[in-house]
């Protein structure tokens, strides 16, 4: 498992990243806009340097933007996703994440996200706490639905058809309010901290939410990973445990 010295080595790489990021604040780069997807010269060189970074170590690393098309599906080792809200960047909207977790057999150990914008640093292993800046957090204690807040987006490769989302709709009537902000790295964080109750996306990629659920997990949380049919795909859920088998209910079993 990591030592201090492997968990020492990402935060740095995480300080590292977040420079990258902010020397291109006013000029991201561009490099692919089409349908529901963006990709920047960012992204590239935020990976770049993250992966020198943790290349170090000698675990098997799988990250957004490098090429995982090809390789088999492998779940232990570092997950990454360089930039998580690419758009949220190039519109300068304060809500972006670099997440960057370690999986063991599939089961994400630690978690650790950088929020850029805010310069915050979240922390999480299994054995131990999750952290906000050093400081320990917990999810809420909300129970009710009806006072819950459900963060949640629309992946880029999601079903956008009108009964696909009207179904959606019909599951998140009983939330009090939905949130999406754009990056679920850091919408998870929220749940973490219980400032949102709950997280649900379907057709999300592990390297957005890998991180994050370990985070929910050790603020004393619980979540679902779902596989779906393509490589690295999932439905999630993750939650408070108070409201996780209502929010299950409602959003997962109910279908
Ligand atoms: C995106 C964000 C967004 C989610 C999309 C992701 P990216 O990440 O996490 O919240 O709805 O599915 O692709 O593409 O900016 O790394
Ligand atoms: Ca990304």
């Amino acid at each position: 498992l990591l030592t201090q010295q492997h968990i020492d080595t990402v935060l740095h790489a995480l300080d590292k990243a977040m420079d990258v990021a902010l020397s291109y604040f006013d000029n991201p780069g561009i490099l692919t806009n089409e349908l529901k997807d963006i990709k920047t010269i960012v992204d590239l060189k935020m990976n770049e340097c993250i992966l020198n970074e943790l290349s170090g170590m000698g675990f098997p690393i799988l990250s957004e933007e490098s090429d995982w098309k090809d390789k088999a599906v492998n779940l232990s080792g570092w997950i990454v996703d360089p930039l998580d809200g690419t758009l949220n960047f190039t519109r300068k909207f304060p809500c972006v994440g670099i997440s960057i977790a370690f999986m063991v057999d599939g089961i994400p150990t630690h978690g650790f996200v950088k929020d850029i914008f805010n310069n915050i640093s979240y922390t999480a292993n299994l054995n131990g706490r999750a952290t906000k800046n050093g400081i320990a957090m917990n999810v809420s204690g909300e129970s009710q639905l009806s006072n819950a807040i459900l963060s949640t987006g629309f992946p880029s490769g999601a079903n956008y058809g009108t009964s696909e989302l009207m179904h959606f709709v019909s599951n998140v009537q009983k939330f009090k309010k939905i949130r999406a902000l754009g990056s679920a790295s850091l919408m998870l964080c929220l749940v973490a901290e219980g400032v949102f109750d709950v997280y649900y996306e379907k057709g999300i990629y592990l390297w957005d939410v890998a991180a994050g659920i370990a985070l929910v997990n050790a603020s004393g949380g619980k979540y679902k990973l779902t596989k779906m049919g393509e490589p690295y795909k999932y439905e999630v859920l993750a939650s408070n445990s108070e409201i996780f088998e209502n929010a299950l209910q409602k959003l997962i079993a109910s279908r």
